[in-house]
């Protein structure tokens, strides 16, 4: 799989050298080319980004540096015949990231990411870019970052872990945050009393079958807790007797496949 990243900050992707990322990177697992932005500029200021027509604050990024990054890129683009590129533009303005898009992400075999700076990147760049990308403006969450630089820190890091040999062990991919829909039950290790605080006692029975039963519950109690919205996304129709007890204490029926709050039925 290929990353190319373009930026006027090349120097922020450079945590993309550590970790398990960039040990996937070292063994030729995942390729990954952080590009200067600035380096497709022709004036001698080197300018990327102008005042807006209509008005309004800040700047915005000039068109033709982009498309001269982009135009770069798919030509060494090695995606296979009838596929494209993939150009993710971070944008609060895009669709939300979650695990479902890095999943789908992590199955293609190009992305190209264009952090944006100051006020964004002139819309007709998304346009043009379509005849040689899929075009995807992807927001990390409701809120303004100053630019598309940590966006893409976190998606790369999200994506490029689901591709298999980057993480060690790819059970932890199994039964993590998300991956079912629910977060994650709570972890525990060593000593088993500390300062006063005890590990729940079910997990140092032994017994399998309780132990997967005890964290499931608290799955459910701190996703409806912390996240009702994902309870109700969740389908519940392959649910146990047992976990739809646990859904009924927390206030849902099921309905149809569907956890219901008692107080809407
Ligand atoms: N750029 C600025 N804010 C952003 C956000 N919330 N997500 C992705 N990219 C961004």
């Amino acid at each position: 799989m290929r990353f190319d990243v373009v930026s006027i900050f090349p120097e922020y992707l450079a945590p993309l050298d550590l970790s398990l990322i960039g040990k996937a990177r070292a063994e030729g697992i995942l390729e990954l080319v952080v590009h200067d932005l600035r380096s497709y500029t022709a004036d001698r200021h080197r300018t990327v980004d102008d005042t807006p027509y209509g008005g309004g604050a800040g700047m915005v990024m000039k068109p033709e540096p982009w498309a001269q990054a982009l135009e770069d890129i798919s030509a060494v683009s090695a995606v296979s015949d009838g596929a494209r590129p993939t150009l993710i533009v971070p944008s609060p303005a895009g669709e939300v990231f979650n695990q479902k898009l890095a999943y789908e992400l992590a199955g293609e075999e190009h992305l190209v990411f264009a952090c944006g700076r100051y006020e964004g990147i002139d819309e007709r760049v998304l346009d043009w870019a379509a005849s040689e990308y899929t075009v995807r403006p992807v927001s990390l969450g409701d809120y303004v970052l100053n630019g598309g630089e940590v966006a893409v820190l976190a998606m790369v890091e999200a994506i490029g872990r689901l591709i298999p040999g980057v993480v060690g062990n790819p059970e932890s991919l199994i039964e993590e945050s998300h991956s079912d829909g629910l977060l994650e039950y709570p972890v525990y290790t060593k000593p088993s009393s500390w300062r006063d605080h005890e590990v729940p006692e079910v997990l140092l029975s032994g017994n399998h079958g309780k132990i997967a039963k005890f964290r499931k519950e608290l799955q459910l109690r701190r996703t409806s807790q912390r996240r009702p919205d994902l309870i109700d996304a969740l389908d519940v129709s392959n649910f146990s007797k047992t976990d739809r007890n646990v859904l009924w204490d927390l206030g849902y029926a099921v309905v149809e496949g569907r956890a219901v709050r008692r107080d809407n039925e």
